[in-house]
Order: structure tokens, then sequence, then C-alpha cells
């Protein structure tokens, strides 16, 4: 999202921390995808776990997307966004019974991922559909920590456990109406997709009631070019697999993509508290941290980032940080910006993923407001930021 004036203005009069969304960035994403993947046999969920504020859910619903949950609380969400509980799609590793039976009673699509699992919804819920998730082998991320098949990995039914949980869902009259896979997050190049997708489409023929294959999601933004990913070569792709594993129309193809969605369509915006020099450094420390944008902390990921009150004045090299109790609380190190003073705003680019809905109240602090710029250039609050009382009420305090 670029900087425009009316941004500026309500950034200089408006308390921060504060995260704020583009509807157009988010729009865009949206007929992106809606243009690429058209054919009526395509399902697009949107992953709300890269940002679930219910407004953001709202736009994606009625836009025709349903949602990929991966907690009840999502599912809850989504509910209250508007989404009808047949569009979502609830995903969740470890479920527990009480889990299980909430996800029954809201009426979602359940997908299960571990043999245990399996059994605990078969015993209890014989005759229903489920989707099985699948650890097809095919991992793929931006860092080992967001890779999502592999030997590694924690999820899914491995290949090797299919003909068991085919022999548990037939016991209960379980039918299995789909199958789900998903490499992981956030790689830009599309060859370890593509390869997940054809084990899956390969696996298909085997299954005798599916109603669809879920692709996952994990289409890559590139933090640094900001070049897009290739969702057409995806689209190409899946499209062969169709014809080459004579797949028919009546299976449909699900994708699930969080983070291309949203990543670009968000700032997080921030006041210079203090500037300091080291005998190798220059400091700036925020008045903002890895409890409210843990990316950088977790993954060393690289964000732009941007001083909105300097003008032409001289360069510097200064490692920018946050204002938590832990050295590691670190946005960036050694980047060239205008020379900074305390009070100037930052601006955090590319943090509309993985960004508020990974935040924390780390060291007691309150989490920020959101925001929304509308089309029309308004500028509507989405989230209060919290206070002292949405942190103590839930104390006992005698
Ligand atoms: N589907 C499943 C089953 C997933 O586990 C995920 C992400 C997605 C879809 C959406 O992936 P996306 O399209 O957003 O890449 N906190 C990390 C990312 C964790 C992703 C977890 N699962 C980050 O900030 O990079």
């Amino acid at each position: 999202m670029e900087l425009c004036k009316n941004i500026r203005t309500f950034c200089d009069d408006t308390e921060t921390p504060f995260y704020i969304y583009s509807e157009t960035e988010i729009e865009n994403r949206v007929t992106a995808l809606k243009d690429c993947f058209r054919e009526p046999a395509y399902t697009l969920l949107y992953a709300m776990k890269a940002n679930s504020n219910p407004q953001i859910i709202k736009a994606l619903a009625a836009s025709g997307f349903g949602v990929d949950a991966c907690s009840v609380e999502e599912i809850r969400i989504a509910a209250l966004s508007g989404v009808p509980p047949e569009n979502i799609y609830y995903n969740s590793d470890c479920l527990t019974a009480d889990e299980i039976e909430m996800a029954i009673r809201a009426g979602v699509n359940i997908t299960v991922g571990s043999l245990d699992a399996l059994c605990m919804v078969t015993g209890k819920h014989p005759g229903i559909g489920i989707s099985l998730r699948v650890n097809s082998g095919v991992g793929a991320g931006h860092s080992a920590k967001v890779i999502t098949n592999g030997e590694l990995s924690k999820f899914g039914i491995l290949l090797s456990e299919l003909e068991e949980a085919k022999a548990i869902c037939k016991t209960a009259s379980v039918v299995i109406e789909g199958l789900h896979s998903h490499t992981g997050s956030g790689e830009m190049e599309v060859t370890n997709y593509i390869e997940n997708a054809r084990i899956m489409a390969e696996l298909a023929k085997s299954f005798s009631s599916l109603k669809f294959i879920n692709f996952g999601g994990g289409f890559g933004y590139d933090y640094v070019t900001h070049c897009s990913y290739d969702i057409s070569a995806i689209h190409v792709a899946l499209n062969e697999l169709r014809e080459t594993y004579d797949l028919d129309l009546a299976t449909r193809f699900i994708i699930e993509p969080g983070r291309y969605v949203v990543a670009g369509a968000g700032m997080l915006i921030s006041r210079v508290c203090s500037v300091k020099h080291t005998s190798s450094r220059n400091f700036i420390g925020l008045d903002t941290g890895h409890n409210h944008f843990p990316r950088c902390f977790y993954y060393d990921a690289w964000h732009d980032i941007e001083n909105m009150s300097a003008g032409q004045q001289k360069k510097m090299v200064y490692d920018i940080a946050g204002n938590l109790c832990q050295s590691g609380d670190i946005f960036a190190r050694q980047r060239t910006l205008p020379e900074t003073e305390v009070g100037d705003l930052i601006c955090i680019k590319d943090t509309g993923a993985y960004g508020f809905s990974m935040s924390s109240n780390f060291n007691s602090r309150v989490r920020p407001a959101e925001y929304l710029l509308k089309k029309n250039g308004e500028i509507k609050v989405i989230r209060r930021a919290e206070n002292f009382d949405d942190i103590i009420s839930t104390c006992v305090l005698d």
C-alpha cells in the first residue's frame, strides 16, 4: 500500500501504534484470484488465520469466498461475519472432542489430519462426511517453521496411513468427501505446490466419493521485490491435472490462500520514541514491538520500513527496535533511512498478513487498533485498541 496524503494526515492525528489496511488492495487481490480461477469447478477460500478481522472476512464473503478456519473461534468469527456454514472449512491440528462437537453442531466442513482425530470423529458421528488432510511428503515454505508437509511436519495423515484411514471410515460408514494437502506458506516458486497437487490428483482416483480436492494455500508474497506470485501457473497446472487424471468437473478444486490476499494491503504505523547511538550502531526505538508484529522476530522476515515524517535530509544506517523487554525485539538491522528524530512516524509495510492475527499481550502491553482505508477514501476503525481493563479483566485479583 502506498502512502497517500489522506493516510499521512490521518496518521499524524491518530494515536500510534495502529494497523491500517487498504480495501482497494484487498479487492485487487480478490479480483486477480477470481479472474484467474474463474471456472465454476473452483472454490476459493480465504485462510483467515492471515487476518481474521470480521470486516475483512465480510468483504471476502461478499465476493464469494469461503474460509479456511483453523479453530472453533475462527469458525465463530466467520459465522458472525456472514459466512454460511457450508462455506466454512474447518481444518485444525490436534482436535479435541469438544472442538469436534462444536464444529459438527456449527454444520461446517470438517477436515481431519490424524488417525486419532479420525477415530474420535467416526466413533461419535458415524455416517457423516469429512475430508482427510494428507501429508504428501512435498513441503515448502519461506522458513522451516511454516513447512507443513514432509517427514518433519506434524500435519496430515501420511500416504502410508491412508488405507487405514479408509478402513476406519468404512467401518463407521463415514464418507470421505474431500482430500486436503497444504505444502506450507510463502514460497515464491510454484514447483512444489504443483507437485503436491499432482500427488493429490493422482490419489483422488482411488477414492470413489470425493466432492473436492483442496490443494491448500501458501501463495507467496515477495516482501523485497513485491513481485507477484504466479497464480496463473498454478491455474494452468491444476487444469492440466484435471485432464491428466481424468477428474470430472463434479470434483471441485479448492485453493485457500491467506497471505496473497492481505499481506500487501496492510501497514503498521508507529512513532519513534528514542534515537540512540552506540559505538557501532544507530538505534531507532519505536512505540511498538514484536508483540504487535512478530514476523521479523519469528522468521527474520524482511519488511520495508519508511520514515513518513522525514524530508530530504541526509541518510543514515539504523537498527530499528521495538519497545519490548527482549533484545531480539528488532524489526530490521542496518537499514538506510533519512536521519530520524523522536516523534517521527514510521511505517512498517506489507503487514496485512500474520500481523495482528499473531499479536499478543507480551510485556502486558495492549494490542493496537485496526483501521480500514475504504475505496472512497474514508478511514474506518475496524477494531479499537485494547485498554488495560481488557487485560486485567480475566485475572483473579483476590
Ligand atoms: N491452509 C492451511 C492449512 C494453512 O496451514 C495455511 C497457513 C494456509 C492455508 C494459508 O497459507 P498462506 O496462503 O497464508 O501462506 N505465520 C507465518 C505463516 C503461517 C502459515 C500457517 N498456515 C508467517 O507469518 O509467514
